[in-house]
C-alpha cells in the first residue's frame, strides 16, 4: 500500500481550520470576550423567501407517492439548468443546457476537476488566491509556477509568455484581494491561454458583487473563451447557499484538446463519482433565477456592499491601504506597523476580539497583508470597525 505522499508537501491545516482552531483556544482563554468573525466569507443573511418557498414545497412533493423523486440527472435538473441559462443569457452569453453541470459548490468543482487532467501539468496559480488552488495541485502532484500578484500590479497580474503553463487559475472578483479584471486583461489571457494550448479555470464565485456595469461577470462575455475555459460559479455569496450547497460549472462544448471534448470527460467524471444535488435544493436553487429570486438577493447583496462600505471608509480615515470592498464581499488591507499577517491576526483577536484572515495564508505574496469580510451583520460590523480603529490607534502610542 502507497500513500499519496504529496499530503506530505501540504500545510498541516487548511487556512480556514487553522484559523477556527486558533479561534477556539482563544475563547477557552477569554470566555468573556464577545468575538466578531469577520474571517471565512460565510454569508450571515438567511436565504431569500422565493427560496424558502420553493424548497418548502419541494419537501412537501418529496412526502407523497405521485410526486416523489428519487435519483435526479447526475448534471442537474433541466428547470434549474435553464434558469442558470437565462441568467447567462442576460449577459449575452448563449449556453446550451448540457454545457452547464450543477454541483454542490465551486470548492468541490474546481478541486475535482483535476480528475479529467493528466498528470504533471503545469499549473500557474495567482499568488495571493484562495488556497484551494494550490492545495489540490499539491496533492496532485503537479509542478506549480506562481503569478506574482501584488501592489504594482494592482494585484491583476497578466500573462508572461516566458511562463509555460498548462492550467491557470483566474479569480475574479478576486478572492482574497477583491479586483477584478476587465475585459481587456481577460482577453488577453484567453489569447494567451489559446496560444499555450492551456486551459483557464475561471472562478467567478464572486461575480454578484460587481458593482461597475463595464466589468466582465463571465469569462464568457469575452471572446475566445469557450475554446479555452471552463468557469465555476456558485450561489453561496450569491444567495445565501454556503450551508445549503449548490453550485454550477461551465463547460463549452467547443472545448476540445486534442480532438477531445473536456465537456465530456467532466460528464463521465460526474457520472462516475457523484450522484446529484438534492431536488429540493435545486428547486430553491431554481427560484434564484427568476426575477422575483434576483431582486430579493440584490437586496441581501446590497446589506453586504453597506458594510464593505462602512469597513473602507474606516480604512481610509484611518490612512490604511486596501483593495476590494468595491466590485467584491472583501477587502484587503496593509497590516498597520508592518506587523506580519498572522501579528495582526493575533494582536486583533486578543486586543479588539475581532477576527480576519491573514493575508499569508493566501500566498507568500499575501505577507503584510489582512483580509476583512463584508458578510458579517450590520451591527457586528460597525462595532468590528470601531474595535479595528482603536486597535490600530493603540498600536501607533
Ligand atoms: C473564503 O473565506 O475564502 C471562502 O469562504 C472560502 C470558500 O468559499 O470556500
Amino acid at each position: 500500500m502507497k500513500l499519496n505522499e504529496n499530503f506530505s508537501n501540504l500545510n498541516k491545516n487548511y487556512l480556514f481550520l487553522k484559523i477556527s482552531k486558533k479561534i477556539q483556544e482563544f475563547e477557552k482563554e477569554s470566555p468573556k470576550k464577545n468575538i466578531i468573525k469577520l474571517g471565512i466569507g460565510d454569508v450571515t443573511l438567511p436565504l431569500c423567501d422565493a427560496a424558502i418557498e420553493a424548497m418548502q414545497k419541494a419537501l412537501l412533493e418529496m412526502g407523497k407517492k405521485e410526486t416523489f423523486r428519487g435519483y435526479g440527472p447526475e448534471g442537474g435538473y433541466d428547470f434549474l439548468k435553464q434558469g442558470v441559462q437565462w441568467y447567462y443569457q442576460k449577459r449575452d452569453v448563449d449556453l446550451d443546457l448540457d454545457e452547464i453541470f450543477i454541483s454542490d459548490g465551486a470548492k468541490n468543482d474546481v478541486a475535482n476537476i483535476l480528475d479529467i487532467f493528466g498528470l504533471n501539468n503545469v499549473s500557474l496559480i495567482p499568488d495571493p488566491v484562495y488556497p484551494v488552488y494550490l492545495d489540490t495541485n499539491i496533492m496532485a502532484g503537479n509542478k506549480i509556477l506562481y503569478l506574482q500578484a501584488n501592489v504594482e500590479n494592482n494585484f491583476l497580474p497578466m500573462p508572461d509568455e516566458a511562463m509555460k503553463a498548462d492550467i491557470i487559475y483566474l479569480c475574479s472578483p478576486n478572492n482574497p484581494t477583491g479586483e477584478v479584471y476587465d475585459s481587456i486583461g481577460l482577453k488577453k489571457w484567453i489569447d494567451y491561454a489559446i496560444k499555450m494550448e492551456a486551459i483557464i479555470l475561471f472562478d467567478a464565485a464572486y461575480e454578484a458583487f460587481i458593482s461597475e456595469d463595464s466589468l466582465p461577470h463571465s469569462i464568457f462575455e469575452i471572446e475566445g473563451a469557450k475554446k479555452c475555459a471552463i468557469e465555476f460559479c456558485s450561489l453561496s455569496k450569491t444567495a445565501g447557499f454556503t450551508g445549503t450547497r449548490c453550485s454550477y460549472t461551465i463547460i463549452p462544448k467547443e472545448l476540445k484538446f486534442g480532438g477531445r471534448s473536456l465537456n465530456d470527460f467532466w460528464l463521465r467524471r460526474q457520472t462516475t463519482k457523484f450522484n446529484g444535488v438534492p431536488y429540493i435544493i435545486q428547486r430553491g436553487a431554481e427560484a434564484i433565477f427568476t426575477e422575483r429570486g434576483q431582486m430579493q438577493v440584490t437586496e441581501s447583496i446590497a446589506y453586504y456592499k453597506e458594510n464593505a462600505r462602512v469597513i473602507t471608509q474606516a480604512l481610509k480615515k484611518l490612512d490604511i491601504w486596501f483593495t476590494g470592498g468595491k466590485n467584491s464581499p472583501y477587502i484587503w488591507m496593509k497590516t498597520p506597523k508592518n506587523l506580519t499577517s498572522w501579528e495582526f491576526f493575533d494582536v486583533l483577536l486578543s486586543e479588539a476580539g475581532v477576527v480576519g484572515t491573514p493575508g499569508l495564508g493566501f500566498g507568500a505574496n499575501g505577507e503584510g497583508f489582512f483580509r476583512l469580510t463584508a458578510f458579517g451583520n450590520k451591527g457586528d460590523t460597525v462595532e468590528a470597525v470601531s474595535r479595528l480603529r482603536a486597535c490600530v490607534m493603540n498600536l501607533g502610542r
